[in-house]
């Protein structure tokens, strides 16, 4: 029974991340569950706790928040109540859990800021075996405490008052909707003959994707959820029973206790069942949505065989039947089942291809009585592989029959070159690798009763998946000795606003209450990459009730152009120029009706043809205008004295930032002068203020930018924010009323570009023994429609493009390609990896051409102290041989040029300090670290400063919060105005030696003195000539190093990351727990990027990927399981403030040790083929990748060219091998 309670106001408008409830279905259940797809109707009579219930920052955090603030596991804090609410919901359920409990709760919940380990860490003190006794008390876990569980009692007799009720159907009608629950069959078979076109809703995750993202409208809803036989689950003779209402969660709860007592050959098809489950989206969904899988409808029983899909998500279910039950059967002696999954990820991700493969031998023999195998991912539908099943029918379980049955399915599981979802050759191959897999794990079964080729069946059966617990060290600095205690500069202090965000207190640019008035804004945008408009009909629109306005480039009062280099307009007028380009926006009074007015806007185009890849843009020399280039030494002499020369390609995709708030805008115009106020969540005030300010045609001064937090920024909110913050200042403008609008992640991911895609091109001259002579590079950029940033970001990967080595003789040039994607911009690391990852890719090669471990090339080619860079600045202070010693792998970094920072310092009568300066908070640490600064530098504790936001009224003409330069620069700001304000108290504290700071402070306040003060600064020196290369581009260069062992599975081209280690130089660090959070997100955001991101687009440039459905980042189970960070010690820094050294960007690329300990693997499981020579591989190492690149009989099997010699080497199949392991430094 569904019982409910809900303690937030609007929680559908909040992301699946932000706000997870927990359900209770009787007084012991508790499940979380995504605000974002559970409907609000179906929460009738259910209890729902939010975040704020269960605990806050003015009375006492629940240690469900407390531990993950405290373990620095919050940073932007974003996804930060929705891993609360995990844990809590674990601790009401199991207090007393397990570590792999833990780690199972968080498989539906993303961050992307911290890299996971902190949160695991933070709640490892929860498990049952915990490495710390830190958090019990009397040998007590203090989560034990009463008040863990805030509120039971309320809810449990609220609960017990519902139960008690006579529940009666319900109906619930909005606008276009209605949503209907009966609560007795009885009831549903009437509603359904009633309204037989009705939509079944039980858990909404497919009908409420259905619904908000394919633009999918269903008005007649039935809730069956409350009817007690579609809940019920019944043990008979042939299986289990489950009502089609039962949740995959209950589901797996009752399969688990089954298997524990059933004997095992009864349990085959369940156990197979649950391992499946596991990998079946996350607990939040598997909490409310339901499954199939035999069907019994009415009087009508049906099986899942060839005949049951009709056709692509069609059944041979009626629109008009209802699904009562399903049946799960008992396997039988001497028959086997196993079902196999291979997704891009392997937590909550669809798959590529799956199946479900059962054989049963007649009795006592190991001769096929039965078999049958079906696939996944193969056609439209589950296919079944009939011919082959047939022919296998009868034979006895050995090689002849594997190989055949490879033959057999290689033909039968065919797939066009042009199938839809594409990774033809990799779909292929899975269906031979899994049948390989089935026919060991078969074999090691029967191997009880026939003896067979166990040893390789057990290889395959221990494959890289088995689950370890995770382990993690860091090493933080220490601080001197004799620091003071209140000197927190140097010292873990948590981010300032933790706790905050563990309560879901932190105020994020959309929380901010309504203004009366406010109107909502949908963005309008072009469909088409490339087209002339001919016309926009917004006419529809305004019978959409709510409708107030459309607004398009003729609303704009003052520029339509704008953009970083005047080459984009506000909105599009003649011709869009990628899918995504924003046309017009529509104003309504909510949310949902400007979304419903602004998708029936209609846009007639002429379209032109696009160019959408790299590859494309060189054929048609569709290039951006500035082309840069460094030059070194004598390339042409380089070669000539070199023993090889190797050439080489290397395509690297895009990332998409996915920082989790997306890009969000208030506009309030103030009524007086065209005065406008802008929340904003942006990286940088400035720009956004300029931009604006341009748009409306007034002075900038009537225009205030305020930025309280991010939830994460990556360089995506530096620049493209402004493209929806000035079109929401111009429909302020136009209507004068409050306008607001925060993009869904679909439109986000559409809209505002992401890190530039880059292919390198290399030849590369060096001697025998690994050392480089000469390189010629050319880097291509996918810049996209407009220029934005991307001559900066290509100017950063030409500079980096010698990593960590000295190259004697280069030659290089950088080319941005423009084309009809979304503009292409800042992402951490700005080019940085892009250019350092190509050089990896040819010193990887040559490490491998000269038949010498690449560890030995790299550290040979290292630079030295001292030594000139490519672009001739001299290295001082190298660590980086110093970091290599103690991580045996290498990589450096360059902090780039950024200009200037400023800070207002106000000190108040009572001694509070409001502080103010030019950066954005976007989980970073970057107002803690600006506090810590402040209080020492004033010699207060940290208690008695605040800073409040961002804003351009108090420091105006900011640089962006980028570049890894904000602390350095902001901090010396800081400093600045600080030292400012001692030297007006300085008198006065000569005066009274003994006083306290308030003591001074009022006598200022009493003596006149000003108590106020702005700070400046702008790092010397700086500047950099391409022409003639020369001058100093980097104030001081980062250096890091990491070691990443991996494991492929050569079948499936999955990989798991074993252990890393990092050893990083942040000079003398200003916040080490800050520090330590940066490396690791950083880290295993790049980890994203060289493993798991891919943008696909269509030829004509429309964007595949819009969603975290299709999107993969890197999720808890992901990271590597041993985790190692260390920061170096004793290496200040004397060019930043109290000698600390950038962190932000850095590390990103320390996780490139994965993707070429994966190379490295590859190389070993090509071996057995007898390849040895370098290959291409390309990033991200996708598991398609990585399968097609183990070459071995099965590839060959499913590729034209290798036909013949995969069938000719099927004798050979045993010996394909199963995984492969590698380490790399880097
Ligand atoms: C984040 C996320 C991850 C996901 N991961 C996976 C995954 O790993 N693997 C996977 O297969 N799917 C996945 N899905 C898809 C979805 O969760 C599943 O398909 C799930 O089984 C749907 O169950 P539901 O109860 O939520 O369906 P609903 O949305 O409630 O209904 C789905 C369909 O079933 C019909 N229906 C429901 N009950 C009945 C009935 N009694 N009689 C007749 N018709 C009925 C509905 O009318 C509707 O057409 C994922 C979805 C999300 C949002
Ligand atoms: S802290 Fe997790 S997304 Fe920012």
């Amino acid at each position: 029974m569904f019982k409910i309670v809900i303690s937030r106001s609007n929680p559908m408008v909040h992301t699946q991340f932000k706000l997870q409830v927990k359900l209770m279905r009787t007084l012991a259940d508790h499940h979380t569950a995504n605000a974002c797809l559970f409907p609000v109707c179906a929460l009738h009579h259910v209890a729902v706790t939010t975040v704020e219930g269960i605990g806050n920052t003015k009375s006492r955090l629940h240690p469900a928040q407390e531990r993950i603030a405290k373990s620095h596991g919050s940073q932007c804090g974003f996804c930060t109540p929705g891993i609360v609410m995990s844990m809590y919901t674990l601790l009401r359920n199991k207090p007393e859990p397990k570590m792999e409990d833990i780690e199972d709760a968080f498989q539906g919940n993303l961050c992307r800021c911290t890299g996971y380990r902190p949160i695991l860490e933070g709640y490892r003190t929860f498990a049952k075996v915990s490495g710390s006794l830190a958090w019990h008390r009397h040998g007590q876990h203090v989560y034990r405490d009463s008040w863990l569980d805030v509120g039971s009692e309320y809810l449990n007799s609220l609960l017990q008052t519902q139960s008690n009720k006579q529940q009666k159907q319900l109906c619930f009608k909005g606008e276009r909707v209605m949503w209907i629950q009966p609560t007795t069959l009885k009831e549903l078979v009437a509603l359904k003959s009633q309204y037989p076109n009705a939509k079944l809703v039980v858990g909404n995750t497919e009908v409420g994707i259905e619904m908000r993202l394919k633009n999918m409208l269903y008005p007649v809803i039935i809730a069956p959820a409350w009817i007690s036989e579609m809940n019920a689950v019944q043990h008979t003779e042939t299986g289990v029973t489950f009502g089609a209402a039962c949740t995959l969660s209950s589901v797996e709860e009752v399969l688990r206790k089954v298997v524990a007592e059933l004997p095992p050959y009864k349990a085959e098809v369940f156990q197979a069942v649950l391992e499946q489950l596991r990998w079946f989206a996350g607990p939040q969904i598997r909490n409310v949505a339901v499954s199939s899988f035999t069907h019994i409808i009415g009087k009508r029983t049906i099986t899942m065989d060839e005949k049951f899909f009709t056709g692509y998500r069609k059944t041979i279910v009626k629109p008009e039947e209802i699904l009562l039950s399903v049946e799960i059967p008992y396997s039988k002696k001497g028959e086997y089942f196993s079902a196999f999954k291979q997704a891009s990820r392997r937590e909550d991700d669809i798959a590529i291809v799956t199946c479900g493969m059962r054989v049963l031998f007649q009795d006592g023999t190991n001769r096929v009585e039965e078999i049958k195998l079906s696939y996944g991912g193969m056609a439209p539908t589950t296919v079944l592989a009939l011919k082959t099943c047939k022919e296998l029918t009868g034979r006895d379980w050995n090689e002849k029959l594997l190989q055949d049955a490879c033959r057999l399915l290689a033909g039968e599981m065919d797939l066009s070159p042009s199938a839809p979802g594409g990774m033809v050759d990799f779909r292929r191959t899975l269906t031979l690798s899994f049948f390989f897999k089935f026919y060991l794990t078969v074999l090691q079964k029967l191997s009880k009763n026939y003896n067979g080729t166990v040893s390789a069946a057990r290889e395959v059966l221990q494959s890289c998946f088995t689950k370890i617990p995770f382990q993690s060290c860091v090493l933080l600095q220490e601080v001197p000795r004799g620091q003071a205690v209140e000197d927190m500069v140097g010292r873990p202090l948590m981010h300032v606003s933790a706790a905050k965000q563990a309560c879901g207190e932190a105020v994020y640019c959309d929380d901010i209450p309504h203004y009366e008035n406010e109107l909502y804004l949908t963005l309008v945008t072009s469909t088409k990459a490339h087209a002339k408009i001919l016309s926009v009909d917004a006419s529809e629109a305004q019978s959409v009730p709510g409708f107030v306005c459309f607004v398009s480039a003729k609303d704009v009062p003052g520029s339509n152009i704008t953009g970083i280099a005047n080459d984009e307009t506000v909105f599009a007028e003649d011709v869009v120029t990628c899918v995504g380009h924003i046309i017009g926006a529509v104003l309504a009074d909510t949310q949902e009706h400007s979304r419903r007015a602004a998708k029936v806007v209609k846009i007639k185009y002429e379209e032109l043809k696009p160019i959408v890849t790299i590859q494309e843009a060189i054929e048609k020399q569709s290039f951006l205008k500035s082309i840069k280039r460094i030059n070194k030494g004598d390339v042409k002499k380089g070669f000539e004295e070199s023993d090889h020369i190797l050439e080489g390609e290397m395509y690297l995709g895009g990332q998409e930032h996915f920082y989790l708030e997306t890009h969000c805008t208030l506009a309030v115009p103030k009524g007086e002068d065209g005065e406008m106020e802008l929340f904003v969540s942006t990286q940088n005030p400035m720009k956004t203020q300029e931009f604006a300010a341009n748009a409306l045609g007034v002075p900038s001064n009537r225009i205030v930018v305020r930025v309280k937090r991010m939830g994460g920024g990556f360089g995506g909110k530096e620049t493209r924010n402004t493209i929806l913050t000035t079109a929401v200042a111009v429909a302020a403008f136009k209507t004068g009323r409050p306008v607001r609008c925060m993009l869904d992640r679909d439109e986000d991911m559409l809209i505002s570009g992401g890190r530039h895609p880059f292919l390198g091109r290399y030849k590369v001259g060096f001697m025998k023994n690994g050392k480089v002579k000469s390189l010629e590079v050319s880097y291509y950029g996918n810049g996209g429609n407009s220029v934005d940033l991307s001559y900066g970001v290509m100017d950063r990967a030409l500079l980096h493009l010698d990593n960590s080595y000295n190259i004697p003789n280069v030659s290089s040039v950088g080319i941005v390609c423009k084309t009809n994607l979304p503009s292409n911009t800042a992402f951490r690391g700005f080019g940085g990896p892009q250019g350092m990852m190509i050089a990896e890719c040819w010193m990887s090669d040559l490490a491998r051409k000269c038949g010498l471990p690449p560890e030995e090339v790299r550290k040979l080619n290292l630079y030295h102290e001292g030594d000139l860079t490519h672009f001739n600045q001299k290295l001082e202070g190298f660590t980086l041989r110093r970091c290599w010693d103690e991580c045996l792998s290498s990589s450096s970094y360059h902090v780039f040029w950024s200009c200037l920072a400023g800070a207002l310092v106000h000190v108040y009568t009572d001694g509070s300090v409001l502080l103010t300066h030019g950066g954005t908070e976007m989980g970073q640490g970057l107002h803690t670290k600006m506090i810590q600064v402040a209080s020492r530098s004033l010699g207060i504790p940290t208690s008695n400063i605040y800073i409040s936001e961002t804003s351009t009224n108090t420091v105006p003409n900011t640089s962006p919060t980028a570049a890894s330069v904000s602390a350095d620069i902001n901090g010396m700001a800081v400093h600045n105005a600080c030292q400012t304000i001692l030297k007006r108290l300085e008198p006065i504290k000569q005066s009274n030696p003994k006083g306290s700071w308030e003591d001074w402070i009022k006598a200022a306040y009493e003596n006149c003195v000003s108590l106020s003060a702005t700070g400046f600064y702008r790092i010397p020196d700086l500047g950099y000539d391409f022409e003639k290369n020369e001058g100093k581009p980097f104030c001081y260069f980062s250096y890091g190093v990491a070691c990443s062992e991996v494991e492929i599975d050569c079948l499936t081209g999955d990989h798991k990351n074993i252990r890393t280690d990092i050893v990083m130089d942040v000079g003398t660090s200003l916040n080490p727990a800050i520090d330590i959070g940066q490396i690791e997100g950083a880290f295993v955001q790049g980890l994203g990027l060289f493993t798991m991101e891919e943008l696909r687009y269509s030829p004509e440039g429309n964007l595949y990927t819009r969603g975290p459905g299709m999107y993969k980042i890197p999720a808890f189970g992901d990271i590597p399981t041993e985790f190692y960070v260390s920061l170096l010690r004793d290496c200040p820094n004397s060019k930043a403030v109290y000698s600390s050294k950038a962190v932000g960007e850095p590390p990103l690329f320390l996780s490139a040790s994965v993707f070429y300990a994966i190379k490295d693997a590859i190389y070993s499981a090509r071996k057995d083929s007898g390849l040895t020579e370098p290959f291409r591989l390309d990033s991200p190492a996708t598991p398609e990748r990585i399968r097609n690149a183990c070459v071995d009989i099965f590839t060959k099997m499913v590729t034209p060219s290798g036909l013949g010699n995969g069938f000719e080497n099927l004798h050979k199949l045993l010996t394909i091998r199963p995984s492969a392991r590698a380490r790399h430094s880097l």
